[in-house]
């Protein structure tokens, strides 16, 4: 299908024009973030044109919906990889046949636990690009996922803030989530495999140049060089200025004028970029089966 996308000029990236030519519809879900898109088989390996198209279509909207894709996981890989090098997560457990898809299986016995704002593996020194999640079961009603525009997040804070927190890093850490239950030399082995990291809490997109309000409360504990803006009787007493501050920051992802929600139906995959956004998984469909593979594309180092 041949058809014109007319995007909304808001949040778009300076590379993507209103003009634009692309071989699939786009049809906007929020004025902020979210585009469905029709006349695309990601079973089909993505022609170049295709491929930039869809990358300038996730550049401007953010995060991608494709309805109907009854593909494999083989096809899943091939068409997440179009977009960069996939990672294996070591701690979530993966597809038999494709260690690069991650398995989130919920049928009963557990619940899901990717309900807080989190953008994917913000813990790593190279964080992800994006991901590539595809529905295979779902409950009728429940399960939807919310994602966040970090990038209007970022533009609305007030100036002071944003003055407040230019130059400021935040520590991101994997273990408060995946270190929970786990004791002993198999806590230290991880500890130790997987230290904390230091990103800027406003990252640059490498693409767009925008700048990305970077601190997610999955991943993301504290400051690492929060300075105090005026004297305190002891050192410890800024403590609570920069748990406000950081929790203020974390409250800007919940904010529902930021936000597209999904309702998934199997064959359903959403592409989306980690580094512009946050998304949380609603759990409220306890205990019906719902059954996810993720694909993770790797990105670039924060800056
Ligand atoms: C994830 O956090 O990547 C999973 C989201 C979902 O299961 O909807």
């Amino acid at each position: 299908m041949q058809a014109v996308a007319t995007p909304a000029a808001d949040f778009a990236p300076a590379q993507a024009s209103s003009a634009e030519t692309w071989p699939f519809t786009a049809t906007r879900c929020t004025p902020t973030i979210g585009a469905e898109i029709d006349g695309i088989d990601l079973g089909q390996p993505l022609d170049d044109n295709t491929y930039l198209a869809l990358r300038r279509a996730l550049l401007k909207y953010k995060v991608l919906f494709f309805r109907d894709q009854d593909i494999t996981p083989a096809q899943h890989v091939a068409a997440a990889r179009r977009f960069g090098e996939l990672e294996v997560h070591p701690m979530i457990p993966h597809h038999p046949d494709h260690p690069e898809l991650v398995v989130f299986g919920r049928d009963g016995s557990t619940r899901g636990r990717e309900n807080l704002y989190h953008s994917d593996v913000s813990w790593r020194e190279i964080p992800s690009m994006g991901s590539m999640l595809r529905c295979i079961t779902c409950p009728d009603v429940g399960g939807d996922t919310l994602w966040v525009n970090m990038v209007a997040a970022y533009e609305a804070l007030p100036q002071e803030v944003k003055d407040l927190i230019g130059e400021l890093k935040g520590v991101h850490d994997a273990m408060p989530t995946f270190g929970q239950g786990i004791t002993g030399t198999r806590y230290d082995e991880m500890r130790k495999q997987f230290p904390p990291m230091v990103h800027p809490v406003v990252r640059t997109h490498p693409e767009t140049g925008d700048k990305i309000l970077f601190v997610n409360e999955g991943f993301t504990t504290h400051f690492a060089n929060y300075a105090r803006v005026r004297p305190y009787r002891i050192g410890s007493d800024g403590r609570m200025a920069e748990m406000d501050l950081m929790q203020y920051l974390f409250r800007q992802a919940a904010a529902p004028e930021y936000q597209v929600r999904l309702k998934w139906r199997p064959n359903t995959i959403a592409l989306w970029d980690n580094r512009a956004t946050q998304h949380y998984a609603i759990q409220d469909y306890f205990p019906a089966p719902r059954h996810m593979n993720r694909a993770t594309i790797i990105g670039d180092k924060p800056v």
